[in-house]
């Protein structure tokens, strides 16, 4: 029974503010994660963990966690120097300073794979690998987003749209004796990362769930097409990557597919509220302490604004989460310093005491933590840094 007593109990004694990692919580969503993954593989997209310890936690836990998606050259080199291996490079990396050091990071050994979505990113990466004399593996990323008649259901990333873009770029790969083509990722945005359950608002829930519908069965045309493109090539991967928590049950059934990424799904953060075919437990939080009682039933907390990253709107917010009952005010959100709650529930709050919240997305929580306290079993089992706490921050 994950309460506020249950929690308030566990912290007594630890100064606040903290963030904390529910690990029998973490472990129910890992197994769920492994359910919905249709015995896919599952790498995991670390920018939604950011601890070096709890990805070797993760990894650890089941066969099925193996190779991490990267989010940035700094991560990737501190998660190779960690010992962790088969790291995947999710998005392109231009920088030359950070391309020339995870160039010699393959020379010695290290599994580092390079995203790419244009000849471009590929002649470039070709000049460190002929400066460093190694081979590259590259991975393709195509753009998995869909145009319903003007409306652009997707994010943009990828210039690669067409099966003919998709070649044009691989037969560049293909040509280098300095880059190997070693896979492909196709990610599906639009049905991973967007909720279909938001509370009050029903009618874009709808229009969401619709828009879901007919884009997957594009995207399963499109990924089993640019498969079949590539066999006909006579090029073999050894992956194609797909799929974020929000479409892992749909995404694994794909025989294209060998692997899908999962992040949030394993902290499950407030915006995986919202999704109409899963639950997921919420394993991650902070605490902050109250320090005001300004009027009856508004406890003003210190600190606490930790703003989620994306188009801004309230469900960027952070969600006061236990005692039940707590909501933050329209007018002042979650703020700075100073974050006003208002709480109409049975317990008999005083200052000093906690109020727990869930940020809005997985990982960001780590940016404001050097570290996390892992709780399992009515009791807090150890403390592992953060990326921030290991000296990284986000870029
Ligand atoms: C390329 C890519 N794949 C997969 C994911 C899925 O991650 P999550 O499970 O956190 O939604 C993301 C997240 O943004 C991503 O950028």
């Amino acid at each position: 029974m994950r309460d506020y007593r249950y929690y308030q109990t566990i912290f007594a004694g630890i100064p606040k503010p903290f963030a904390f990692v529910d690990l029998d919580l973490l472990g129910i969503n890992a197994q769920q994660i492994r359910l919905r993954s249709q015995g896919k593989m599952i790498r995991i997209a670390s920018k939604s963990i950011r601890s070096v310890e709890l990805l070797k936690h993760l990894l650890e836990m089941d066969d099925c966690f193996r190779g991490i998606m990267c989010y940035s050259a700094p991560e990737a080199l501190h998660l190779a120097n960690h010992g962790l291996d088969d790291l995947l490079l999710g998005y392109p990396i231009w920088e030359p300073v950070w391309l020339e050091k995870l160039a010699i990071a393959v020379r010695d050994g290290h599994a580092i794979t390079f995203m790419v979505d244009s000849v471009e990113h590929a002649e470039h990466l070709e000049k460190f690998a002929r400066q460093f004399k190694v081979r590259l593996p590259v991975c393709l990323d195509a753009d998995m987003s869909t145009d319903f008649f003007g409306l652009h259901f997707g994010v943009w990333r990828s210039s690669v749209r067409s099966i003919e873009q998709a070649l044009y770029v691989l037969r560049r790969i293909v040509a280098s004796d300095h880059l190997e083509a070693a896979g492909l990722m196709g990610y599906e945005a639009q049905i991973a990362g967007v909720g279909d359950r938001a509370p009050g608002s029903i009618f874009k829930n709808i229009a969401v769930r619709m828009l879901k519908h007919v884009s997957r069965r594009e995207i399963r045309d499109r990924r089993a097409l640019l498969l079949e493109t590539v066999r006909q090539m006579g090029i073999s991967l050894r992956f194609f990557n797909g799929g974020g928590t929000g479409s892992l049950h749909w995404t694994g059934k794909e025989d294209a597919i060998t692997e899908v990424t999962a992040g949030s799904g394993f902290f499950a953060p407030g915006l995986f509220d919202h999704y109409i075919d899963f639950r997921c437990q919420p394993a991650a939080g902070y605490a902050v302490e109250i320090v005001r009682k300004p009027a009856a039933g508004i406890f003003t907390c210190a600190g606490g604004g930790f703003i989620a990253s994306g188009s801004a709107g309230r469900d960027k917010l952070p969600k006061p989460y236990l005692p039940k009952g707590a909501s933050l005010l329209p007018n002042e959100g979650a703020g700075e310093v100073q974050t006003p709650v208002r709480y109409r529930g049975g317990e008999t709050l005083q200052l000093g005491d906690p109020i727990f919240f869930r940020h809005a997305k997985a990982g960001e929580l780590c940016e404001h933590f050097t570290r996390l306290y892992c709780v399992s079993d009515g009791r807090i089992v150890k403390e592992v840094t953060t990326y921030r706490g290991d000296g990284l921050c986000q870029s």
